[in-house]
């Protein structure tokens, strides 16, 4: 394997997953991490990840520096580099310019093993303001841009690289063939692991930490905890309960279906807990999304709370977060941006201890996981969900009109993007309530109704999505259907914005 450690660049993960992709495990770890700990994992090699500081900074992420003596080959990757040239007595300086974009760089060794039967000149993805100005000692520039006069730096003796740019983002060219060349070249991997094997790790590991206690999951109703579900299952079969709480913010059907297939094909044991009184009086006259976020998170954790207490002797909570909700909820390394229930809004009363085997992965993986796990495909390929579900989906205050405004005109979008065969190229789709009201005219009459917000995007991984461009006439029949069908609508309104600048959800 090829561990990653962790300096807070918004894109570590992404080096881990590329790596995973060549067939190599990867995993991110913690930049404090000893060099006898990573000794004991054995490696083939290390990689440093970019991040937002300066070397100078006070506090500044360093690294044990007995790794540079394990004869393990390292990649640094921006930060990663500095850190690597400044901690083995180079020169690290802040650029004139900040430099932000794509750039282009010339390979200037034509043996560099990272560039290897590549062009000479190739496009880049910088992101930086300090440089590397002069290499450590044994290191020999291999490529160089107008901005960056070292864009990459090689030891080919101590198996030492460094690149300024970021290999793992899709805008540098040929940045997987650089991360393969550094895997397989440099660090001699082996292409042996795949999703089966995480599967395996992960039961072991599973078992081994729960032993023979209880654990209790919280199924939502979304592929994320469906899959830990199944997956906790296939670990520890009985000693796994689910509680599914219907926090009256599902959509529409949705309650019954996640029974029929996980109770009934799958045989999980589930506790239905009907709790829609308690989360519509815990929300009432609340509309901050950040406050409607906490509560919702935190009602549900106490709702496991007093249904736990009502099972015997449970120790364990899992968890289906993924890693965009990690990263998005801020790691110890990186910035937050929203704080996702089911990490951020944890109140620190908790009497479990967390399982949450999806941690590592993105959506994507998540369902290539579930397919692996023999799930069908109709609840894997299931459009992602917010665990707030409807309740961010109506802005501002959550009533019970309001939901069904939401609950009604959702289901119907998703019918009419499923007639017309768009629901596997959509990556999400559904609608919202702005919560205004405007004039309409119906039949001989004025109206004085809400407005819905259809919201449909194409992702990878819900980091970034672009609007989707769904057919004029396929959005007519939504609109037409949805103003006819639900009450209270006289507008429907598409939102046209990708994300960045917008986020995918309206709060
Ligand atoms: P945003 O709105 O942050 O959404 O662009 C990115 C993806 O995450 C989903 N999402 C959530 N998922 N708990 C979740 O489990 C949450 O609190 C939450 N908020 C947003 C969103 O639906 C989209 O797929």
């Amino acid at each position: 394997k090829i561990i990653v450690l962790d300096y807070g660049s918004q894109y570590n993960q992404l080096i881990t997953r590329r790596i995973r992709e060549f067939g190599v495990y990867s995993e991110l770890l913690p930049h404090t991490i000893s060099a006898a700990e990573i000794k004991k994992m054995a490696p083939k090699g290390i990689i440093f990840s970019g991040g937002p500081n300066s070397v100078y900074d006070d506090g500044a992420f360093g690294i044990d520096e007995e790794i540079f003596n394990l004869g393990i080959p390292i990649l640094g990757i921006c930060y990663g580099m500095q850190l690597m040239a400044y901690k083995l007595n180079g020169r690290v300086e802040p650029a004139d310019n900040r430099e932000y974009g794509k750039a282009d760089i010339h390979v200037t060794d034509e043996s560099a093993q990272l560039f290897k039967d590549l062009p000479m000149d190739q496009t880049v993805w910088m992101s930086h303001g300090d440089l590397v100005q002069g290499v450590p000692e044994g290191f020999e520039i291999v490529a160089t841009s107008p901005n960056c006069p070292i864009a990459s730096m090689a030891d080919d003796t101590r198996k030492f690289y460094g690149i300024q740019f970021h290999a793992e983002v899709q805008n540098t060219q040929y940045g997987h063939e650089i991360l393969k060349h550094f895997a397989f070249d440099v660090c001699q991997a082996e292409a042996n692991w795949s999703m089966a094997d995480f599967i395996d790790q992960q039961i072991e590991k599973i078992r081994a930490t729960v032993g023979d206690k209880k654990v209790l999951l919280g199924l939502s109703g979304g592929v994320d905890s469906s899959v830990v579900g199944v997956l906790l299952h296939k670990a520890i079969g009985n000693q796994l309960t689910s509680i599914f709480v219907d926090h009256g913010l599902l959509r529409k059907g949705e309650a019954e279906q996640v029974m029929a297939s996980l109770e009934g094909k799958f045989g999980l044991n589930i506790v239905k807990v009907d709790a829609k009184e308690r989360f519509l009086s815990k929300l009432e006259g609340v509309s901050d999304p950040e406050q409607k976020r906490k509560i919702i998170g935190n009602e549900f954790i106490r709702v496991f709370d007093d249904e736990a207490a009502k099972l015997d002797g449970i120790d364990f909570l899992a968890q289906g977060t993924l890693y965009t909700d990690v990263i998005e909820s801020g790691t110890d390394t990186a910035q937050t941006i929203k704080s996702h229930h089911n990490v951020g809004g944890l109140p620190d009363d908790v009497q479990f201890q967390l399982i949450e085997p999806l941690r590592t992965l993105f959506k994507d993986e998540v369902r290539e996981l579930g397919e692996k796990l023999g799930m069908p495909s109709d609840l894997v390929w299931r459009q992602p969900f917010p665990g707030p579900g409807l309740g961010i989906r109506v802005i501002g205050e959550v009533t019970p009109e309001k939901l069904e405004i939401v609950r009604d005109s959702d289901y119907i979008l998703r019918e009419e993007i499923k007639n017309a065969g768009l629901d596997r190229e959509i990556w999400q789709y559904f609608t919202v309530l702005p919560g205004f009201r405007s004039v309409g005219v119906m039949g001989d009459g004025r109206t004085y109704d809400y407005t819905i917000g259809i919201r449909g995007v194409t992702s990878i991984d819900g980091m970034t999505a672009d609007f989707a461009k769904i057919p004029w006439d396929v959005l007519q029949k939504i609109s037409v259907r949805i103003v006819n069908e639900v009450a209270h609508v006289n507008r429907v309104v598409y939102d046209i914005t990708s994300k960045p600048p917008a986020t995918i959800e309206w709060e």
